[in-house]
């Protein structure tokens, strides 16, 4: 089994659940920093009824791993080096937002937080490992989003502009491949953290993610879309050698009806529209769809629109389609379906041999990537870039400093097999990154015992640990399988 000349192949983690440092070298708290895991429906704000506005309010009883997570920001160049062991051609980060801009509406960068990425990317370049930057991986400034209600007000686009173009001047040819907003696509579930989206006039503060409006998550929607094209138009300005991707959660491409009921058939149709494509058709070919505008239309309203900015996202559509996949779902109409980081889930599905331990229980399904693949490439024609994939486990140190995790190798060896199907179906790959290959804080849950790495980490949940990394055995079998091209599989 070959895989493409020039696959690149890697490991992808997230500036806010690696690099601790959170308020270090000048940078700010971004949304991600007052919670204990996106999935929680609780995070640290608290309504301040005189000044009518939300304010940070962290929660003294609960443990923000991801304030120190596994202090990246200090370890880098040792982390780097672990990667590059195991023959990494390719490493994807995200630049924290915060770390540029600490409030996000400042007129000048912080000077601080570039001296860090340049030596980030520099040493990634030393390594011979191409860097692949996400330019907001669930990191939006928190006071962007407790000062304006975030990406419902259209400012936010030309703070945005600004960002984007600061990096892309500073690493311009270092950075060949941009990708712009994490999963957005997650934004109608969890409009706070995917979509960067609050409310300012709630109608019950006590939940500030519930109270997000109808109205204020389709505004929202509308500037990313519009933020997503400029992207695309400043980074060919800037560097016309790079090119930008859009990032999206697609294992809910892989909803499948549970059966042939055409209630079933069309709900799992209509399930992938308006969990996915409603963000991939409008970054890939440069429209509101017309099943969004129909949503619109039944709620008798529509977003404040420019003319000229629906044209600017007509001309500037993205080049490359990237995508985290991890499980697949089904829809039943008599089910609700649910959600977290890893996708959605519906009725338990009995073709599928299993999933991962409790208590996550994610469903694994390698066949799902193969038929992602090609859903995605026949809608849009674009090279397809697999970002993430992975399964967490509990894992602990043998006896002898060791881990066994031949469970984690036969999710990543499955996979493997099935994106290499889709290569066979014409479908063209660009790579594959496996999510998180040394443990890092949890996205959904806010923990460390949900661990990814082919490296472990010596951080547990209630915050103690040395920090060491240790090898484990997958480490060895990944480094095997990149050396040979995925001959070996
Ligand atoms: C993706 C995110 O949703 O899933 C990552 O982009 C996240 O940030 C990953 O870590 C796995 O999810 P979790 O909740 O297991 O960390």
């Amino acid at each position: 089994m070959s895989f493409p000349k020039n696959f690149l192949w890697g490991g992808a983690v997230a500036a806010n659940q690696c690099e601790g440092a959170w308020l270090e070298d000048g940078k700010a708290p971004n949304v991600t920093d007052v919670m204990v895991g996106i999935g929680s429906k609780d995070p640290g704000l608290k309504w301040n009824q005189d000044k009518q506005k939300y304010e940070m309010c962290l929660d003294p009883n609960k443990v923000y791993l991801s304030h120190e997570a596994i202090d990246f920001y200090h370890r880098y160049e040792e982390d780097l080096e672990l990667m590059a062991g195991m023959g990494f051609n390719c490493f994807r980060t995200s630049i924290a937002w915060g770390r540029i801009f600490p409030n996000g509406d400042e007129e000048e960068p912080n000077e601080k937080g570039l001296a860090f990425y340049d030596r980030l990317i520099d040493k990634m370049l030393e390594l011979h490992m191409e860097p692949v930057i996400t330019l907001s991986h669930y990191e939006t400034p928190l006071h962007l989003i407790t000062e304006y209600g975030g990406w419902r007000d259209h400012r936010l686009i030309d703070f945005w502009k600004r960002y984007v173009t600061t990096v892309f001047e500073r690493y311009k040819g270092k950075v060949k491949y941009w990708l712009t907003f994490n999963e957005v696509n997650n934004m109608m579930r969890n409009p706070l953290v995917a979509g960067g989206v609050l409310t300012l006039n709630p109608e019950n503060p006590e939940d500030p993610i519930g109270s997000t409006t109808f109205e204020d998550k389709w505004q929202a929607y509308y500037h990313l879309c519009v933020a997503n094209a400029w992207t695309v138009k400043l980074c060919h300005e800037v560097d016309p050698q790079a090119k930008v991707g859009c990032m999206l959660t697609c294992s809910s491409v892989a909803t499948y009806p549970y059966n042939c009921d055409p209630d079933n058939v069309w709900g799992a149709f209509d399930t992938v529209r308006m969990s996915n494509f409603y963000f991939g058709d409008a970054f890939c070919f440069g429209e509101i769809p017309g099943y969004v505008k129909r949503v619109w239309n039944e709620h008798h309203f529509e977003p404040v629109m420019d003319h000229q900015e629906l044209q600017l996202m007509k001309e500037n559509t993205v080049e490359f389609f990237s995508f985290s996949y991890y499980r697949s779902s089904t829809y039943d109409k008599e089910s609700d379906v649910h959600g977290d980081t890893g996708g959605l889930t519906g009725k338990e599905n009995p073709y599928l041999e299993g999933c991962s331990p409790k208590p996550w229980s994610w469903p694994i399904d390698p066949q799902g990537i193969r038929y992602v693949l090609n859903v995605l490439y026949d809608r849009y024609h674009l090279p397809l870039f697999i970002v993430e994939n992975g399964i967490g486990l509990d894992e602990n140190l043998d006896e002898n400093g060791h881990i066994d995790d031949a469970f984690r190798m036969k999710y990543v060896e499955d996979h493997l097999k099935y994106v290499h199907e889709a290569i066979l179906d014409g479908v063209e790959v660009m790579g594959y990154l496996y999510w998180g290959p040394i443990d890092v804080v949890s996205a959904g849950t806010g923990e460390m015992k949900k661990r990814y790495g082919f490296v472990y980490v010596d951080r547990f949940n209630d915050g103690h640990g040395t920090l060491e990394r240790h090898i484990k055995n997958s480490y060895y079998r990944y480094k095997e399988i990149i050396e040979s091209n995925g001959d070996i599989l």
